[in-house]
């Protein structure tokens, strides 16, 4: 990084911390990119997911019903993969920062869940953490549904056999599927309410890690926006949002995220 850039760079971030510090309330939006640093692949760019996969094959109730073994073993080993992560700094600055001051609504497009991970580790107890959020937009990767009766619930663990037998629901024996929401899929009314509501209110919003390609999630920013929030970007590329930034932080959020938060 040239010293112009670093100079840049230093007042992008001193800039966000006086916007963030301001703003009474705050809808902090994350994707993919937020877990980039632990070891937790994007879906696009280079080495996403969706460069070797194809969504249409793993991620639509169509593939599903075409194919259900297939389906849930490539979700057998996101799960494995995630659950061999760690949360990163960023995750953890966001956590700490939302346990300490009222106002900071976290939403996510992420099916992990390091940002809970995050906060339990930062709250030491799991009602705090629940409270830091996040409100999730597209799932869980560690919860099941099933695709016959009204049942959700924490995943049990997947491994090779019961992946050939395929997970069934505890309740009525009827097929259970990841508790995700998949390409064509409505997501949950209530959690876009609840998300959408927080972004009407903010003041500010902190976007961290996200193409911002993926609707109607995408749409929240524009919400907070046109609500008169201020936009704050952190990403390392290009996203949807870099017109709309108020300030834009171009580097990794594990660096970035803690900077603006401390
Ligand atoms: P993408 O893969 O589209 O975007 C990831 C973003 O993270 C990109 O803008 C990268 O530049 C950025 N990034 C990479 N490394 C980073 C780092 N260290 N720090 C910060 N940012 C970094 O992922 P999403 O925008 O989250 O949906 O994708 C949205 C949705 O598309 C996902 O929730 C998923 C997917 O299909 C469903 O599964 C329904």
């Amino acid at each position: 990084m040239s010293d112009a850039a670093g100079a840049g760079a230093a007042e992008a971030i001193s800039r966000a911390r006086e916007l963030l510090a301001r703003a009474l309330r705050v809808v902090v939006f994350t994707g993919a990119g937020v877990s980039a640093e632990s070891g937790v692949p994007t879906f696009r760019g280079a080495g996403g997911l969706w460069k070797s996969f194809k969504p249409e094959d793993l991620a639509t109730p169509e593939a599903f019903g075409r194919d259900p073994r297939l389906v849930w073993e490539w979700y057998a080993w996101r799960r494995d993969l995630v659950a061999r992560c760690r949360p990163n700094a960023a995750h953890l600055a966001l956590a700490r920062w939302a346990l300490s001051r009222p106002g900071v609504t976290l939403v996510s497009q992420n099916v992990d869940d390091l940002h809970e991970r995050a906060a339990r580790e930062v709250a030491g107890d799991a009602e705090a953490a629940r409270r830091a959020g996040p409100v999730r937009l597209h799932g869980s990767l560690f919860h099941d549904q099933c695709t016959r009766c009204a049942w959700r619930g924490p995943a049990r663990a997947v491994d090779a056999s019961t992946v050939a037998a395929l997970p069934h629901c505890p309740e009525c024996g009827g097929l259970a599927r990841p508790d995700v929401v998949w390409f064509g899929e409505m997501l949950p009314v209530r959690t876009v309410e609840a998300a959408f509501a927080a972004a009407a209110e903010a003041e500010a919003c902190l976007v961290v890690g996200t193409t911002g390609a993926v609707y109607p999630a995408a749409a929240l920013v524009h919400t907070a926006r046109a609500a008169g929030a201020r936009v704050v970007v952190v990403d390392p590329g290009p996203t949807e949002y870099d017109e709309v930034a108020d300030v834009r932080i171009y580097g990794p959020a594990g660096d970035a995220v803690p900077a603006i938060l401390a």
